[in-house]
């Protein structure tokens, strides 16, 4: 670890600390610990996830950090303090927010996360930007409080807001990471790899969090992963539902109750359709009608096609000669990335 890179952590840990301290035990943050316990968060998890509060002032953090040694500079490069254009001279970026930590694969703080208490000061989560220590596209939140759960229940869940993740937390489930407001990338699934082949995706229910789940989903199972789908009820998300119904029907009802990803994609062909349409209808039927043509397994494919058959009033016969055709255009024996793997030639003995 380069010294700077250690020095920038620890400045983020610094004040974390002290972020946390003004939240938990200042005048100055009894809003914003009003606000976090209103919305159900409890003491617990705002000390687990080491949450804070920035002062409305321009200039605290920059201040408090330097009086500690930390450069001007360095703490531009780590993103904490940021540059007037008309001046160069420097203030601190987060400021009269609720400051999440965010933590890398190693347990180090490399940047935050800052919501704002109100609908006027936007954006409602202002993120630490790249820097060279952070990098949003590899950072799961979570990722190392998670990591042994993930291993011992043989699955993580992929959360779309870490509030998710922190509310899950809370209602007894350990296992959950989020992406930071980004798409899954390729280095995501990377550090999920190593932890587990199970992935349960559990996405706000709305259309945002519908298209995502089903693009994170596509690449995970490319990628070799087992996917499920959690289901919610319509526009709520996990944090919502765990506020409504409560943590015990969180963990039955949608935890361990996901749909298959095959499932999933029959529901997600649906939305928006209007399948007494006939021009809906055709097209949700060629859709499923793909994804049966590339399942493996022949008895699902069988299972499938007779739901199909049934629902739509559709002859067997004719359904079973479309999936013969759908099945020719499809490359035989795809292998899966896993497989892809080239062993070395065993290597020759020299004489
Ligand atoms: N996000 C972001 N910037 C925004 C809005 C969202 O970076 N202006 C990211 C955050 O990482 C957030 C995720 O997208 O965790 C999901 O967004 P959303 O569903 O809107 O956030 P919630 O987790 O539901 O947050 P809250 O309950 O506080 O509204
Ligand atoms: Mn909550
Ligand atoms: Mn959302
Ligand atoms: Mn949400
Ligand atoms: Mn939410």
């Amino acid at each position: 670890l380069p010294p700077e890179h250690a020095d920038m952590m620890e400045a983020h840990e610094l004040i974390a600390k002290f972020y946390n301290h003004l939240l938990m035990n200042t005048n100055e943050g009894s809003i914003a610990l009003e606000y976090l316990l209103n919305r159900g968060f409890t003491e617990e998890s705002i000390q687990k996830f080491q949450i804070g509060y920035s002062l409305p002032s321009w200039d605290f953090s920059l201040k408090f950090l330097e009086k500690r040694g930390f450069h001007t500079e360095l703490l531009e490069k780590a993103g904490l303090v940021a540059v007037r254009d008309k001046d160069n001279s420097h203030f601190d970026r987060f400021r009269d927010r609720i400051m999440f930590p965010l933590l890398n694969s190693q347990g180090r703080i490399v940047g935050f996360s800052a919501r704002s208490l109100t609908k006027e000061n936007q954006p409602k989560y202002l993120n630490t930007p790249e820097t060279e220590i952070f990098n949003k596209s590899s950072l799961l939140y979570n990722y190392y409080n998670a990591r042994s759960k993930i291993r011992k229940q043989g699955y993580a869940i992929l959360f779309e807001g870490f509030a998710d993740v922190i509310s899950a937390d809370s209602a007894g489930v350990h296992n959950g990471v989020a992406v930071m407001g980004t798409s899954l990338t390729e280095q995501h699934i990377h550090l999920l790899k190593r932890l587990t082949d199970s992935i349960l995706l559990c996405f706000d229910s709305d259309s945002a969090g519908a298209e995502a789940a089903y693009r994170s989903g596509t690449m995970l199972v490319k990628k070799g992963l087992t996917v499920t789908v959690a289901m919610l009820p319509s526009k709520m998300d996990p944090d919502d539902y765990i506020m409504k119904f409560g943590a015990e029907k969180f963990r039955e009802d949608v935890i361990g109750n996901p749909q298959t990803w095959m499932a999933y994609k029959l529901i997600y062909f649906r939305n928006g359709k209007n399948l007494q349409n006939e021009g809906d209808k055709l097209e949700y039927i060629n859709q499923a009608m793909k994804e049966i043509g590339e399942l493996d397994n022949p008895v699902e494919r069988d299972i499938y096609l007779r739901q199909l058959s049934e629902e739509f009033s559709l002859s067997l016969t004719a359904l079973s000669e479309q999936l013969q055709q759908i099945r020719e255009t499809i490359p035989k024996q795809k292998p899966k990335e896993k497989e892809l793997v080239i062993q070395p030639e065993p290597s020759v003995t020299k004489s």
